[in-house]
Parts: structure tokens; sequence; C-alpha cells
């Protein structure tokens, strides 16, 4: 359990971070949010903070979206959330979830007008997919669609969406589901971008399916081209394709990369994790812990050397 929270601008004991029920965003979701991860590095006895910066980009696009007005800078919200990683006094992995919110109390469903909140969290967290290997369905449900709910936005009340995904697969007997778009062509996971590997090369639906954005899919863009020469393409993929790819993996904060052998009883590929998602994990294993030299600038340390 955390010890503290930060909350109406201080740092509490995390007993004291507590919302009233008739808060705005509690009844209606009105809240955006992100998830950022830390890793422990044991050789160096620091604790890294993965692409902070680009986390804190992301809420502030999702803060424009859904009109919150966020009091503190990208890199007050970094200043603040190494203050309170040194409070913990975390050494080990830990998960970051900082929370930008309607906090009005009342009732009446808009945006504008409102009060708004920021508060923040952290706490220690492992791995999110168990698995080393996913078993996956096609899910009955579509993705929200950014005619409706905007994907883009990390909006908490969204992620019903993805919790409606997520149990379907897992009461099913799968690990997780990868979701449709309202055209039909692939989204993403329920918390997790999709990649697949055809001839050698990757590819990953547009920014224009309705996925979140993800930092993890820019991240293994990024590193397949400068440090395995492989492109990704970034295109509408069928349903099928799903069935005929070589690879397929997810990409996110919490699921890291995790390799999907399965997909609607079909065995993707040879059926076991591919070697490009195995590349791929290794390096960024890595990466997030500091270990890459090149992208050290991705990590911010914790704790004072
Ligand atoms: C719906 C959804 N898609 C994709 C991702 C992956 O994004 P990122 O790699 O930035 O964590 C997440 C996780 O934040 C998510 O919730």
């Amino acid at each position: 359990m955390p010890k503290y929270a930060f909350f109406k601008g201080q740092f509490v004991p995390i007993e004291e971070a507590k919302v009233s029920i008739m808060t705005h965003a509690f009844n209606y979701g009105t809240g955006c949010f992100e998830g950022i991860r830390a890793y422990w590095n044991e050789e160096e006895e620091q604790l890294f903070v993965f692409r902070m910066g680009e986390h804190y980009e992301r809420l502030h696009r999702s803060c424009r979206i859904l009109m919150i007005s966020l009091p503190y800078s990208v890199d007050e919200l970094g200043e603040i959330t190494v203050e309170l990683l040194r409070k913990e006094g975390y050494r080990e992995d830990t998960y970051i979830r900082p929370l930008a919110y309607k906090a009005t109390e009342g009732i009446g469903v808009r945006l504008h007008g409102l009060e708004d909140a920021f508060a923040l969290f952290a706490l220690p967290f492992g791995k999110y997919i168990e698995k080393e290997e996913s078993r996956a369905c096609v899910s009955s449900w579509r993705r929200i669609d950014d005619t409706a709910i905007p994907a883009r936005a990390k909006v908490t009340g969204a992620y019903i969406n993805s919790a409606l995904i997520k149990t379907e697969a897992v009461l099913n007997g799968f690990d997780e589901a990868i979701v449709l778009n309202q055209d039909g062509h692939v989204s993403e996971g329920s918390g997790e971008n999709v990649f697949i590997v055809r001839n050698g090369k990757l590819i990953t639906p547009p920014i224009t399916a309705n996925i979140l954005v993800g930092l993890t899919r820019a991240t293994v863009m990024q590193i397949a081209r400068e440090e395995l020469g492989i492109e990704t393409v970034e295109r509408p993929i069928d349903r099928t394709e799903l069935y005929v790819a070589e690879e397929a993996f997810y990409t996110g904060t919490a699921a890291e990369i995790t390799p999907i052998v399965e997909i609607d009883h079909r065995p993707v590929g040879t059926g076991k994790m591919g070697p490009i998602a195995k590349k791929l994990m290794d390096l960024y294993s890595k990466i997030v812990r500091g270990k890459v030299e090149k992208y050290r600038h991705w990590c911010t340390p914790v704790y004072p050397k």
C-alpha cells in the first residue's frame, strides 16, 4: 500500500486522499489519467521513471479534450512525481497513477463551469500480464469511436469499454482480447496497443484507428527501426490478417511487450513467442532500467546520487 498521495495541492497520508460520493468524476467518469512505470535498477540502486515527460504531455492533451485545466506544467508534474516517489522510498518496480478530474460536488452532466482537481499516487507493481505468452480472442465488443468518446484521451469513463472487453475475454477462457473498430478493422487490446509481423515487417493500426496513442508503441517503433532495422507500417489491419501473421504482440506501459501466441484458437506463427518480439522484449527491459546509454534520456532518476 502507498503511504502518501498528492491531493488538493499537497502531499497527504493516503488515508486522507478521499473524494465525496457527490464528486462529478465519480458520477460521470469525467476524468483522465495516466499510467507510468518506474523501474528499479539494482546495480545502480536507482529508480528510473520511464518517459515521464511524454506521459505528462499526453495527460495535458487529454485534459485539453476534456476541458480540464491542469495547474501544473509537464516539468512541475515531473517534480511532484519524483518527490512522491522519494517520500515513498520505493526500491522496486512501481506504477504511478496521476488523475485529473472534475471535482465539483453536485449533479449536472457537462464539462464546462466545473472545478478541476489533480491527484497522484504510486504503488509497487510487478507484471501486469502474468503469463509470458498471451492467448487472445477478437472481442464481440467494438472500440469506442472518436465520434462518441475520444480514445486518444485517456478518459476514466471510457475504461468501461476496456473493462467489458477484458472481462468477456477472461470469462471465456482467454487472457486478453483484441477489439475491432466500428468499421471492423483491428484497433487494440483492452489496455494495450497491438502489433503484428508480416513478411518480416511490423504493422500496427494508425492513430486514427481509435487507439490510445501509446508511448510503448512509439518506443517499440523507434527501437525496432534504430536497433533492429525493422520499419513499422501504420495501416488498417483486417481481422483475418491476425490469423496469418508471423508474430503478434501487445505493447503498453503495464503490459510492456507481451507476445500473443494464439488468436481465436489459431496459433500465431509457430504458436510460440516469435524472434522479433523476443528481441524487442530483451531490448525494452534493458532500456527501461536505464541500461542503454543511447536511451538513458527516457529514464528520470528518482534518488539523488
Ligand atoms: C486502451 C489502451 N491502449 C493502449 C495503451 C498503451 O499505452 P502506453 O504504451 O502509453 O501505456 C493503454 C495503456 O495506457 C491503454 O489503456
